[in-house]
């Protein structure tokens, strides 16, 4: 398989960004095909740590790099982060990057939405990352969306601006806030304009030439599946689709582009925001396992909610997203606990459930049904290969694979680029 498909199986924050990484030496470009500046990728490379929001994490490595459609383009967002990247060392030319020219524009007025709507929800709150995501996706669908194309012909965008302002300036008079400031949002929109015009091209036209050369294409997947705003836990999701398939409508190419879709799956759940998460432990459990890993949101800042892995829900984002195989990612934090628990099934109204039924509040009433396998005392921490993993820890690897019935490709055990074991090459046929 030529391509490969990075996607996160759970609630996002699984360790893509590292495995994007990692692979991306053996590609020729990684694409970003959904989410926007909502997403936030840790690489650590040889000590130093690089967070990305936006940019596709191929960047680090030099390899063409490429934002699609189906993204939702912050451009202040976009200028910010690759002036950081550039502080750091990392070249970002139109040589090594590109957006697509029909990506939909995030604009100040959808992040004031964006927050005048989760603070009027109050205890409803999706617990959003405030970036606007939401506001532009809908935008996009209401065809009224700002596109980066657009930023080329600003003398012409007066009758689109009518649309847009006659849809927000109802909504803003709803929350008693003033109407959108025309001139102030033309003139900014003039001021960056240049620097996103630099890197503006039909990307879908890129990418066939790349593919037509024999090239390999990595698909960066954001957020996870149970984000997803049609297969996730609705309302408290995202509001793009987050599974494999949106690769190809994201990016302009088919759908048997996506080749190998590795499902990047924490060895723990993670969820940050608000929503069902039937495993979440509250206990010290958690909190230690919550410290060891360092979770806390790249985004916003925010402490991540952490429980024990989740075999029903993976099994159920594997066979949605079509995962072909998982990269199992810090497996080291659970290093050192007697027991390890995994879910195996929800009981709820006096039935089991083999799978997370779709009502919300169904959801937050599955009680989970746990399986409890002995922990290990070594340290799994920077292992390289299988033969470094306590016997224990390939246990319970062995056990995930066979209950979300899908095989393991990778195994991460530290955040370092090169602590990863290799169990499949998803670029192999
Ligand atoms: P992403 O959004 O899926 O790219 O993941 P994040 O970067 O938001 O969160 C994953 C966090 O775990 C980051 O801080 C990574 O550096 C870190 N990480 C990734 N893989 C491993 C691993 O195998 N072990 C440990 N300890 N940390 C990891
Ligand atoms: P990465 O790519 C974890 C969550 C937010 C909130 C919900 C909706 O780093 O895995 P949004 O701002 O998208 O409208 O918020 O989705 N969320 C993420 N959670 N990782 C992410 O990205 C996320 N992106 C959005 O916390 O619950
Ligand atoms: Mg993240």
């Amino acid at each position: 398989m030529a391509n490969v498909t990075v996607i996160g199986a759970q609630w996002g924050d699984e360790g893509k960004g590292k495995i994007v990484d990692w692979l991306a030496s053996r590609a020729d470009a990684v694409v970003r095909f959904q989410g926007g500046h909502n997403a936030g990728h840790t690489l650590v490379v040889d000590g130093t740590t690089y967070k990305i929001s936006l940019v596709p994490s191929g960047i680090v490595t030099g390899t063409l790099s490429l934002i699609g459609n189906g993204v939702v383009l912050d451009p202040w967002a976009l200028k910010s982060e690759i002036e950081k990247l550039e502080g750091q060392g990392v070249k970002v030319t139109p040589d090594n990057f590109a957006v697509a020219d029909n990506c939909p524009l995030i604009l100040p007025l959808h992040r004031d939405l964006d927050g005048l709507r989760e603070t009027a929800a109050g205890q409803g709150k999706i617990g959003t990352t405030g970036r606007g995501i939401g506001p532009a996706y809908e935008d996009k669908v209401g065809r009224r969306a700002i596109r980066v194309c657009d930023l080329a012909h600003l003398d012409e965008i007066e009758p689109q601006l009518d649309r847009l302002c006659a849809h927000h300036d109802a909504l803003r008079a709803g929350f008693d806030e003033p109407p959108i400031d025309r001139e102030t949002l033309i003139a900014d929109l003039r001021e960056i304009a240049p620097f996103v015009l630099q890197f503006a091209q039909p990307v879908w036209k890129r990418l066939k030439k790349v593919r037509k050369a024999g090239a390999r294409v990595l698909f960066e997947g954001a957020q996870g599946v149970l984000l997803d705003v049609d297969h996730g836990t609705y309302p408290f999701v995202t509001s793009s689709n987050t599974v494999s398939g949106t690769a190809a409508s994201g990016s302009g190419l088919g759908p048997n582009a996506t080749g190998f879709v590795l499902g990047i799956t924490k060895a723990y759940t993670t969820r940050v925001g608000s929503g069902p998460f039937p495993t979440e432990l509250t206990d010290e459990i958690g909190q230690g396992l919550g410290e060891r890993g360092h979770e806390f949101g790249v985004v916003t800042g925010r402490k991540r909610r952490v429980g024990w892995f989740d075999a029903v829900l993976v099994r159920q984002t594997c066979s949605i997203a079509g995962v072909t195989g998982i990269a199992l990612t810090k497996i080291d934090v659970l290093d050192g606990m007697d027991k390890v628990k995994i879910c195996t099934g929800y009981r709820l109204d006096g039935k089991i459930y083999d799978y997370l039924p779709s009502h919300a509040a169904s959801q937050a009433r599955c009680e989970p049904i746990y399986e409890e396998m002995e922990g290990w005392a070594e340290s799994t921490a920077g292992a390289r290969s299988w033969a470094d993993l306590p016997a224990n820890a390939i246990k319970y690897i062995s056990r995930i694979q066979e209950l979300i019935e899908c095989p393991v490709a990778l195994v991460s055990t530290s955040p370092e680029r090169e602590d990863t074991i290799l169990v499949r090459d998803p670029f192999e046929d």
